[in-house]
């Protein structure tokens, strides 16, 4: 291979009878440079959220980076680094060490929790996909993403991809549940609203994760509402009876009723529901869906990190039809539907005992 050094081709290799070309231009590669600038920027925007500096950009206008990260006790050149991430992308201008919201500002500090559940919450599934694919790695645990990170991601996701829908579901209950429970509760931030609304009503949080459970609980008495909360760490799949179950009415199931799948172990749970809550007289099952006859290159924003990550994990995710198709089988009847079709085709099942 025969190197040209000219004033007009520096850095470009040709070739010689049979050798191919290589164009070693990086400035041409904007296609690249645009996607892996977005790979950096958004673990910039999950950071920047959790640190305060989108909180703080939004309600102020403006920030330094310098006073800023002397504020935080964070390291300046780093902390500079996480904002030159944001304004590679548009999301801020950067003026030196000043910052302040650019074009998309508005549009990504809605939308940041979902970006951190798929980089705080989910990377280190993605970190590890190649081993993860291997079928001979497929048993036993083998991911692992932070639950904490997961929780507070789904608090904010849910006030724009569910809460509304939540609400009118309650409010169309046509009773105050005694007790309510929640499966998966994770931040039990649902329970808390319910509270907040209901003072005479209790509630249950069960979770697997004990790690979201503590943050949970320490939530709930910063709240002042932890004397009508308990939280169970249990596996809803699995789960025994409790004496305090018998008094639930309304049983709640968010982001989470996916795990009940696939279909055999769906029916069996939705039945074993019926039994460990005997009393409940409505289920309201919110979840986001599989997305059916979507192109690859027409996902809105949350749909394919999500759909992607079950995959890897392993778990099945149904179709809105495929949930309505268990209900009957599990002991439960349908009596509305909300189709919500955010960012992730979110459906509210309003389910009753048969
Ligand atoms: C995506 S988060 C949703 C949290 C919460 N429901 C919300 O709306 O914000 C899913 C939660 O389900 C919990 N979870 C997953 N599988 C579970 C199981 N088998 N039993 C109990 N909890 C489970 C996770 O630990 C996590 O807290």
């Amino acid at each position: 291979m025969t190197t040209i050094d000219t004033e007009t081709t520096v850095g470009t290799e040709t070739t010689v009878g049979t050798e191919t070309a290589l164009d070693t231009d990086a400035g041409s590669w904007t296609t690249a440079a645009r996607i892996y600038n977005s790979t950096v920027a958004s673990w910039a925007i999950s950071a920047a959220w959790e640190l305060g500096a989108l909180d703080e950009l939004g309600e102020q206008g403006a920030l330094d980076t310098q006073e800023f990260a002397t504020r935080h006790d964070l390291d300046p050149a780093a902390t500079l680094g996480m904002f030159r991430a944001l304004a590679s992308v548009g999301i801020v201008h950067r003026d030196g060490t000043r910052i302040t919201p650019a074009e998309s500002f508005a549009e990504i500090n809605r939308t940041r929790s979902l970006f951190h559940w798929l980089v705080r919450g989910s990377g280190e599934l993605f970190r590890q996909m190649p081993t993860v694919l291997r079928n001979e790695n497929r048993h036993g645990t083998f991911y692992q993403r932070d639950a904490i990170a997961i929780s507070r991601s789904c608090k904010e996701i849910s006030t724009f991809c569910y809460d509304a829908w939540f609400w009118t579901a309650m409010d169309g209950l046509g009773f105050v549940p005694r007790v309510a429970a929640d499966l998966g509760c994770g931040s039990g931030e649902r329970l808390l609203q319910i509270l907040r609304r209901h003072p005479g009503t209790r509630a249950i949080g069960v979770d697997i994760a004990g790690d979201s459970l503590k943050v949970a609980e320490t939530d709930a008495a910063a709240a002042g509402l932890g004397a009508r909360i308990s939280f169970v760490e249990a596996d809803m799949l699995a789960m025994d009876p409790r004496p305090e179950f018998a008094e639930v009415e309304l049983l709640t199931c968010f982001m989470a009723g996916h795990d009940f799948w696939p279909r055999e172990q769906c029916v069996a749970t939705l039945a074993r529901l019926r039994q460990l809550f005997p009393n409940v007289r409505r289920f309201l099952l919110g979840d986001a869906t599989r997305s059916v006859g979507v192109a690859d290159q027409d996902m809105r924003v949350f749909t394919l990190g999500f759909e992607v990550a079950h995959d890897l994990m392993d778990t099945f995710m149904p179709t809105a039809a495929d949930w309505e198709s268990v209900f009957a089988e599990g002991g439960w009847q349908l009596r509305r539907k909300h189709s919500i079709d955010m960012v992730a085709n979110e459906v509210i099942f309003e389910l009753e005992p048969r």
